[in-house]
């Protein structure tokens, strides 16, 4: 998945229906070197799917983009589309104290969504919007390298890592992204936590799993 060819493919495609220098630059090929403010604009500017037409704005990306520790969840809510920042919301208060028990602040990772615009209503995102969005994650990841990938819900886990694997098989479980060597810590998303706090024991043994990985990094 995520390999540099499709990253290529990907972008020079979207640079055709997207008149911005950035994508003229895309166009001649230079796809692969995009750096944080370029990928930014063409974040921005994105008009791949139809879910640029009711989003507020679009939602990129957070933290530091030197992270150990990249989060990634599904896609931005009510809240995060009016914001423009991920996991501002409901969902977001209980990340921070996820990441607050883990010892790390939201300025210590970097936060992402599979989805950069709000689904209408929070429905799931749909295979081809997934598809045209994976080139500005794939991105992030390359462009921040972070040492541990902590996948929260479904959404997240099973687009990360090609699987329709369900999620209570995967938590627990050594998975890497792509053909990279990063480990995916999958756990249950914060917003499934709200409303089923008796899981929150499960998700905590993900995140000292995390942690262990960390404490590698730093060992
Ligand atoms: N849920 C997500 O998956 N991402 C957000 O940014 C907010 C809520």
């Amino acid at each position: 998945m995520l390999h540099a060819m499709d990253i290529d493919v990907w972008l020079q495609r979207g640079a055709v229906a997207q008149p911005s220098s950035i994508s003229d630059t895309l166009a001649t090929g230079n796809s692969a070197v995009l750096d944080w403010p370029e990928l930014q604009t063409s974040v921005a500017a994105c008009t791949a799917c139809e879910l640029h037409r009711s989003r507020s704005q679009t939602v990129f990306g957070v933290g530091s983009r030197q992270a150990d520790c990249l989060v990634i969840g599904e896609a931005p809510g009510a809240e995060e589309d009016r914001r423009g920042e991920p996991f501002v919301g409901p969902a977001g208060q209980l990340l921070n104290a996820m990441l607050a028990a883990m010892g790390l602040s939201r300025d210590d990772v970097y936060i992402a969504n599979i989805l950069k615009c709000r689904p209408p209503g929070n429905r799931d995102p749909e295979h081809h919007e997934v598809s045209e969005c994976s080139g500005y994650l794939a991105r992030q990841i390359a462009l921040v390298e972070p040492r541990i990938i902590l996948a929260l819900g479904r959404i997240a886990a099973q687009n990360l890592l090609h699987t329709a694997t369900p999620i209570g098989q995967m938590r627990g479980q050594q998975y890497t992204y792509g053909d990279t060597e990063i480990p995916v810590i999958v756990t249950y998303h914060p917003a499934y936590l709200l409303r089923s706090p008796g899981e929150k024991r499960k998700s905590w043994d993900d995140l000292q799993l995390a942690m262990t990985y960390l404490a590698e990094v730093k060992a």
